[in-house]
């Protein structure tokens, strides 16, 4: 069965109270729900796994090596830090899909840059809680595309 890793980082527990102009109104449980639920739509394994630690984030990736088929990480702030994430992700060897959901393009400019994007297999931002989704169906397809 193929599985999946949705990942969130920092702050990110906080959804549905934090800045809900920016994040939107659903909370990480919720948003958890919806992906699970999706997976299950599609025959698909989910499972979710939220930290405000740069290393379990990194202890995290390296165990998906051994269950995971794809990620879809939300690394919130460690976004424009992490070279540390950066390397986890290149080590890992498996497709990472970045996400975010604000569109941070349109925001400081300090998070128009990503150290993580260039070894994800691609980035999604700006869709709210739908960026997680999308990422997840586009793991689904590429995953099942790989297998045939
Ligand atoms: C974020 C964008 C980041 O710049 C920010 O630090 C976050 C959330 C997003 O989902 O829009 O924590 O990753």
């Amino acid at each position: 069965m193929t599985a999946l890793l949705i990942l969130h980082g920092p702050n990110l527990n906080l959804l549905g109270t934090r800045e809900p102009d920016v994040y939107g109104r659903l909370t990480l449980d919720e948003i958890n729900a919806r992906c699970i639920a999706l997976g299950r739509e599609f025959g698909v394994e989910v499972r979710c796994f939220q930290s405000n630690h740069e290393g379990a984030l990194i202890d995290a990736l390296h165990e998906a090596r051994q269950w995971a088929d794809g990620v879809v990480f939300n690394p919130g702030g460690y976004t424009h830090t992490s070279v540390a994430l950066r390397d986890a992700i290149t080590a890992i060897g498996l497709p990472v899909v970045e996400v975010h959901l604000s569109n941070v393009y349109a925001r400081e400019d300090f998070r128009h840059h990503s150290l993580l994007s260039a070894v994800c297999r691609g980035k999604i931002s700006g869709l709210g809680w739908r960026s997680y989704t999308m990422a997840l169906r586009f793991l689904v397809e590429l995953l099942t595309e790989n297998q045939q």
